[in-house]
């Protein structure tokens, strides 16, 4: 970090100012006391502090032993609020969801505890790792940490959680409101690196009024550098710079030398953001030119710059940066056709931080603490994020396993001998996947509520050694729940009332209706084991797989009824074959590995027959030990094997069949396909993106798919996308580009150019060919143009265009520019990132479907924004019966 408060201490007073609009700006002084006047000015800043204690429930107060005369200019500094209980302690601010905001936290250690041992402790916004303070490694006793965060709910939690022996303490959190428009990124927040304006007027900073955003420039000025400045009125940009900025410039003296500013990095995957501002402030003569390049480490970052005439510019990353060496260097250098050297007024560089970990679901987190309220629950851990990180997790929680699509949800509340009293909690029914439920031993009164009945995953639960009474509600009678209940003396047990009736057994109140159906299911089983073993291939059941995604619940939800009304997935004969296809009367086209035919299994259920040539293929085991994975890969967003034939010569595989055609159609008309529009496109790019990320991280083993393509992405009715042709090529060469047995898998253009060093395909490699697909769904360019030579491939088009910087010009367009720039813009820069050259810098398939689901919010904000209509934005759940028809 390199704002330090000793900074302030050292520097001094600055302006004395008004108070001016501070909309939405949040100032807490930490530890300010009850005694003390709240809120309060901060005269030097025209800042408005208050008290933090309305935001936190937890922590002690404290004022540091100050050696300065500074007191009344660092008052929010001077007091602090310190946490020795607990291991995580949060604020909870209020904050606008899908806003962004410049978070700051100061700390000042100051020996307030006189024990003089600065403190080293980690820093969490919600469940994510913002930053570890360390006061031990800094010179002076104070540092600040700052993030620009789109916060995803309508709380904040600022965390700060013990990492070891020394206790956490914060001095101020300050939050300030941005516009959207600025510091844009692909994925994840930015923490700040440094922020430097160019000034003579040495020992000097602004923030706040200067800076209406409140960012701290630090003011800097070297030997080496020829200082400008300029009284003129300087226009400003989207980012909003303060007057002192837009003013003051520097230039290196000699010319001639280029220009360097160099940091350093962590750790090697640390990724940057940079931000260069400059105008031209000088009057230059008619000979005069101001021209030169930016390289970032070594990389060309933009060529060639002009600063415009008394406007601000602004270069900012399009995508974020990694740095080869230990020191990472921006380096301006004129252009040869230069007079002048390069000028710069100011820059900022931040390190993006990735929040990976989703948080507990809005409406579980809302009943949890729905619940500590009604019973006025004090523990000390249940502060922030009630499920993740897991080993922060509430007490008396259990909750679900995450993928990043899905966050967690509790299943389990275990309040046993808690002193509750009252009745139950209602909030307990917004629990939706809870599966047990213990309240056992407290003082509970009042009846046994029938929301109980209506949680459909409950399993168990323990009401025992409380003092309920009434009778037992009939929703809890009709499923599988096992329910204890004895210890409750003035409960109705009788049969009058219905079951129980044993005090000290446990009640297993099993419905009827249910144990039926578990025992026709538990007896299909039974038959398909018996069947299996007679036929080993006759039989495929459905396997309960991993779920990485809401869709997914669906299915294995329903498995357990599966084998009743689906048809059996499961080899077919040949003469089954041709009587599915009619005699392969109806071909759907060429696919990967043979010719596709239309067909009916059953005489009503849709299928696409494959047709594989025999060569294609390596041998028999290899071919049914692939099958049979692919036979129990189940994911919404993956076309579903429904069988397959393998009889002598003849080779068949059998999927399901969607109507709509293939994506590819969808983006040229092809087929009398209607085009579709950017929202769909969005929809469709999240689908195929879950589907990959199941291939990825959900299936057992994991899968690459090793040829995605905008081909095989198909389409139903509803525009929800499946991927085809998944697993395949492991046993099977592509039959069909080449038929050279050493071909490799995958189609030209789409492959992952690292395959030629490496010679193996990983998760990565599709999450290349899937940048590729994504630049197609933006530009409907060829994937490799035919007719010009340069920039023949899609990225080299796209990069080609990105440098002018109109969106206009990279997107399809048949789009008619009917779509959100700035999501556009993140669509672009994801698929950039996809497309990366380097196999390690590309993102997973879970940071791309986060990022996806920001590009579809920007984009849904647009639609309802324009149209007024909540029900044309795209839903980033699964529920294709919501997405929109193409019009
Ligand atoms: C930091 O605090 C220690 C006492 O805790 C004091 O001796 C030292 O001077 C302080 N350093 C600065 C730079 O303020
Ligand atoms: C400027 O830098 C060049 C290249 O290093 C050097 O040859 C020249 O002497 C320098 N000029 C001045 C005035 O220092
Ligand atoms: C530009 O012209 C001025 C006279 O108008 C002259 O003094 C100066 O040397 C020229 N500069 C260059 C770089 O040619
Ligand atoms: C990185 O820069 C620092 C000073 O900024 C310097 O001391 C160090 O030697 C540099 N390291 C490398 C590897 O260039
Ligand atoms: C969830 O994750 C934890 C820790 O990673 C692991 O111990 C546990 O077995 C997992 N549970 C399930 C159901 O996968
Ligand atoms: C709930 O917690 C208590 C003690 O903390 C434990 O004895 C009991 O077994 C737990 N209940 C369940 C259902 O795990
Ligand atoms: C459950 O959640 C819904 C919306 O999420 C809310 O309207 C309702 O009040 C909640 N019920 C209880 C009992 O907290
Ligand atoms: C249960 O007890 C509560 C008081 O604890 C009383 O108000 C209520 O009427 C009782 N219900 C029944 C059915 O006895
Ligand atoms: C930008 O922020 C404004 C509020 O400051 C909000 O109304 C708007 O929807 C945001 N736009 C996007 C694309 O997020």
């Amino acid at each position: 970090m390199e704002i330090f408060l000793t900074l302030l201490l050292v520097l001094g007073v600055i302006h004395l100012v008004q108070a001016q609009n501070q909309q939405g700006f949040i100032n807490l002084d930490c530890g300010l006391p009850a005694s003390e006047p709240s809120p309060y000015l901060q005269s030097e800043t025209g800042l408005q502090f208050s008290s933090d204690a309305k935001f936190i429930q937890s922590g002690e107060i404290a004022t540091v032993q100050s050696q300065t005369n500074l007191r009344n200019t660092l008052k929010p500094y001077m007091t602090l609020r310190f946490f020795p209980e607990g291991t995580r302690n949060c604020y909870n601010l209020p904050v606008d969801k899908g806003r962004k905001y410049l978070i700051k936290a100061w700390f000042l250690y100051g020996n307030y505890d006189s024990r003089d041992i600065k403190p080293k402790f980690d820093l969490y916004l919600g469940p994510n790792l913002w930053a570890t303070v360390d006061i031990q490694n800094i010179e002076g006793n104070s540092t600040a940490q700052e993030i620009l965060h789109v916060p995803t709910s309508n709380s904040l939690q600022i965390c700060l959680v013990k990492n070891g022996i020394t206790t956490p303490f914060i001095s101020s959190l300050e939050l300030r409101p941005l516009g959207n428009d600025s510091y844009i990124t692909q994925f994840g927040s930015l923490k700040l690196r440094r922020r430097i304006y160019y000034t003579k007027s040495e020992n000097n900073y602004i923030r706040y009024p200067d800076d209406a955003y409140d960012r701290l420039w630090n003011a800097r000025s070297l030997a080496r550098l020829t200082y400008i400045s300029t009284t003129s009125d300087v226009s400003n940009g989207i980012y909003n710079l303060p007057k002192s900025v837009l003013q003051n410039a520097a230039t290196p003296t000699n010319a001639s030398l280029p220009w360097t500013i160099e940091w350093t990095r962590e750790n090697p995957d640390d990724q940057f953001y940079v931000y260069l501002h400059f105008a031209e402030i000088q009057d230059l003569q008619a000979n005069e030119t101001r021209e030169f390049s930016v390289l970032l480490d070594g990389n060309l970052f933009a060529n060639p710059v002009i600063p415009k005439k008394f406007e601000i510019t602004t270069i900012q990353s399009q995508y974020p940066r990694t740095c080869e060496r230990e020191n990472c260097s921006l380096q301006l250098t004129r252009t040869p056709r230069s007079t002048l050297p390069p000028l710069l007024n100011a820059y900022e560089i931040y390190r993006v931080i990735q929040f990976v970990q989703p948080e507990t679901n809005e409406a579980e987190v809302v009943a949890l603490k729905g619940i500590q309220e009604t019973y006025r629950l004090i523990k000390i851990n249940w502060q922030g994020d009630p499920c993740v990180p897991r080993h922060l997790m509430w007490d008396g929680l259990t909750c679900s396993n995450t993928t990043i699509s899905r966050p967690p949800r509790v299943t389990s509340l275990n309040l046993s001998s808690t002193g509750l009293t009252g009745t139950i909690a209602a909030a307990i029914q917004n629990l939706t996947q809870l599966e047990t439920l213990d309240l056992s031993n407290n003082k509970l009164t009042g009846e046994v509520p029938e929301f109980l009945g209506n949680i459909k995953s409950l399993l168990f639960i323990d009401l025992s050694g409380n003092d309920l009474n009434g009778s037992i509600p009939q929703s809890l009678q009709s499923k599988g729940i096992e329910l204890l209940l004895h210890g409750n003396p003035r409960l109705c047990q009788t049969k009058s009332c219905t079951k129980p009736q044993s005090k000290d057994f446990p009640v297993v109140v099993v419905a009827t209706v249910a144990s039926v159906i578990i025992l026709i299911v538990v007896l299909v089983l039974v038959f398909l084991l018996v069947s299996r073993k007679k036929n080993q291939y006759t039989t495929m059941q459905a396997q309960q797989l991993p779920s990485s995604t809401t869709a997914m619940l669906n299915i294995t939800n329903a498995s357990s009824h599966e084998p009743l009304n689906e048809i059996k997935r499961r080899m077919f004969t040949y003469s089954e074959v041709i009587k599915m296809t009619n005699n392969f009367q109806n071909n759907l086209g060429k696919g990967g590995f043979g010719m596709v035919y239309h067909g009916f299994v059953n005489g009503t259920k849709q299928v696409a027959v494959k047709v594989l040539s025999q060569f294609s293929t390596q041998g028999y085991k290899e071919f049914k030990a692939e099958v049979d994975l692919l036979l129990r890969v189940h994911h919404t967003n993956l076309v579903t094997l429904v069988g397959y034939c393998y009889e002598g010569d003849h080779l068949a595989l059998i999927y399901e069949f969607l109507p709509n055609g293939d994506l590819k159609q969808h983006l040229t008309g092809k087929g009398g396909r209607p085009i579709i529009n950017w929202s769909i496109r969005l929809g469709i790019a999240l689908e195929a993106a879950l589907g990959l990320e199941y291939l990825h991280i959900g299936c057992t083993p994991p899968m690459v798919h090793r040829d995605v393509k905008t081909a095989n992405i198909l389409l139903d009715d509803n525009f929800k996308a499946k991927l085809a042709d998944f697993g395949l090529s492991r046993s099977f060469q592509s039959g069909i580009e080449s038929h050279d047995s050493t071909a490799i898998a995958g189609t030209p253009g789409y492959l992952d150019p690292e395959y030629n060093h490496s010679g193996r395909l990983g998760e990565k490699s599709d999450v290349y060919s899937f940048g590729i697909v994504l630049l197609e769904m933006i530009t409907n360019q060829p994937v490799i143009s035919q007719t010009t030579s340069e920039n023949s491939h899609i990225t080299k088009w796209v990069s080609s265009k990105l440098i002018c910087g109109d969106i206009i010009e990279i997107m399809d367009p048949n789009l008619r520019k009917d779509y959100d720039s700035s999501s556009a813009w993140r669509a672009v820069e994801l698929a950039m990132s996809c497309a990366n050259p380097s196999y390690s810098k590309r993102p997973s398939m879970s940071q791309v479907i986060n990022e996806l689901k920001e590009c579809i919010m920007c984009e849904n904000s647009r639609i309802s924004n324009n149209q007024g209509l909540e029900s044309q934005a795209i839903n980033i759940g699964l529920d294709s019966s919501v997405v929109p028809k193409a019009r």
